[in-house]
């Protein structure tokens, strides 16, 4: 050889150097519970809407009481006792019920009252209503939880505007499917279903999802879905936060039916929701942005950056994984959640938040009703450091949840969201992150090509 073997040995020890160096992996970012305790108290403070309050209850669940959500494993209908871990998802159902029986009315009614118009939303709180009573609730404080959710159930057959194919409006007023819609009512149905056994409702909230698949759908825009049809204040654009709302409530009824004693009798109603999340999955993860946030309308550039419809987009690709071995778009809601939960500065992220967040994530099963209570004030004595949040702990930025056009500054609806996806993603993780591997598959072959690339080195270091 008539190279200088010098020069070539330090310039392939350069080479080696290069290689080993560039291909750390990067380090996933998580939430401390105090950070998880402080976004659930701002959700404590902002949710006073009914549909605020509805998504905190399920937030809730999911997140404190894992195996009583329908997304778990866990077989329906739950047992009649409930954890101490679910007292705060109980006393929102008391706080609702207790307000309704002041109005001295009877017979069929909202949980909370519709003069807003949205017939679809004081049902979001109905599942609360429904584990209220099913874990007698009532024989403690006197309450008739049971009456509650059946007059909300009636109020809905009989006193909403439908269309001629029997989708129940949004609205009171009128006929407006809106997609908010489907994670509001839905999954109240089929819960209702599951525990006073009635199959009839499930295949009600079936159909109520098929009906708005329908009318929502556009194929022109790869399965995304409008955001409003019908009504007086029509919204064809593909809305972020809507394909969300869309794609969680139909998991939540794929998962009632899928743990329930109906499982086998709707096996085809459960592989169309199925498919019907992974179509919304599939037509608006190609237009994630490579900031890993989505626009306000997916599809449109020229709106603002919302997280918080990333952040359920990102719970329901965690929770369609969980359910249905689907991880087509693992990587993409890794992605967001790691770009949300993300520290101001990158630099100050490695060594310290690990050890923590570990411990967040293996807590979160024990993490009692008292975490709202016992979470750091406004005036946090540790300020939060993360990049997507304000320092008392508000996701930004966000879609403005009482005008879906404009940005907001505070959503409740979007901690619940955070809530959500870092529940989905704890009992992904829990599970062994099932299709972590097979989507770094190609990133795995190309680690492993780079490692064989490093030992022909240092064998030719050593055989020069
Ligand atoms: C179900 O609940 C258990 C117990 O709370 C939890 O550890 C597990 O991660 C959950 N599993 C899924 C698939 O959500
Ligand atoms: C209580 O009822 C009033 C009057 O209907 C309503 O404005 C308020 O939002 C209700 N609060 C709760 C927690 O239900
Ligand atoms: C209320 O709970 C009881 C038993 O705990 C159950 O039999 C009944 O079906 C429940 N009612 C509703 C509407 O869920
Ligand atoms: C199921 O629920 C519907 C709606 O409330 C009701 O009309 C029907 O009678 C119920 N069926 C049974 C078997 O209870």
């Amino acid at each position: 050889m008539l190279l200088d073997s010098s020069v070539l040995r330090s310039q392939l020890l350069l080479a080696f150097l290069v290689a080993s160096t560039s291909f750390a992996p990067a380090r996933a970012q998580e939430l401390t519970s105090d950070q998880l305790d402080q976004v659930k108290a701002r959700l404590a403070e902002g949710a006073t809407h009914s549909w605020e309050i509805g998504t905190r209850a399920q937030a809730l669940i999911e997140s404190d009481t894992p195996s009583w959500s329908v997304l778990n494993s866990s077989s329906l209908p739950p047992s009649h006792s409930a954890p101490s871990s679910l007292d705060e998802v109980v006393s929102i159902a008391q706080a609702v019920v207790k307000n309704r029986t002041g109005s001295d009315v009877s017979g069929p009614q909202p949980l909370m009252d519709v003069s807003g118009g949205a017939a679809g939303d004081p049902p979001s709180i109905g599942v609360a209503v429904l584990l209220a009573n099913w874990t007698g609730a009532g024989s403690r404080d006197g309450l008739d939880y049971a009456g509650a959710a059946q007059e909300q159930l009636e109020f809905l057959l009989t006193s909403v505007p439908k269309t001629s194919d029997g989708a129940i409006s949004h609205r009171t007023e009128e006929v407006a499917l809106w997609s908010d819609f489907v994670y509001m009512v839905p999954p109240f149905l089929a819960y209702y279903g599951v525990l006073t056994q009635n199959q009839t409702l499930l295949q009600l909230a079936y159909d109520q999802c098929r009906l708005y698949r329908q009318y929502l759908i556009d194929d022109d825009a790869g399965g995304m879905w409008r955001h409003i049809v019908q009504g007086s204040t029509p919204d064809s654009g593909h809305w972020t936060t809507g394909n969300g709302w869309a794609a969680g409530g139909m998991l939540r009824v794929l998962g009632t039916i899928q743990h329930s004693q109906y499982a086998k009798k709707m096996k085809n109603q459960a592989n169309d929701l199925r498919g019907w999340v992974a179509e919304i999955h599939d037509g608006i993860y190609p237009h994630l942005q490579t900031t890993g946030l989505f626009t306000n309308y997916a599809d449109d550039g020229s709106t603002f950056d919302d997280a918080s419809g990333t952040a359920i987009l990102a719970s329901t690709v965690y929770r369609l994984a969980l359910l249905e071995g689907v991880h087509t778009h693992l990587p993409a809601a890794e992605k967001s959640r790691s770009v949300l939960f993300a520290s101001a500065s990158a630099s100050s992220s490695s060594s310290s938040s690990s050890s923590s967040s570990r411990s967040s994530a293996s807590s979160r099963s024990q993490s009692s009703s008292t975490s709202t209570s016992t979470a750091p004030a406004s005036t946090a004595t540790t300020p939060s450091t993360l990049a997507h949040f304000t320092a008392d702990g508000w996701l930004t930025p966000v879609v403005d949840p009482y005008s879906f056009g404009r940005e907001g500054s505070h959503s409740p609806e979007g901690q619940a969201f955070v809530v959500e996806m870092h529940a989905a993603w704890a009992d992904w993780v829990q599970a062994g992150s099932p299709g972590a591997n097979a989507a770094a598959a190609t990133m795995r072959g190309g680690v492993g090509a780079i490692v064989f690339v490093q030992a022909v080195l240092v064998w030719v270091l050593f055989v020069l």
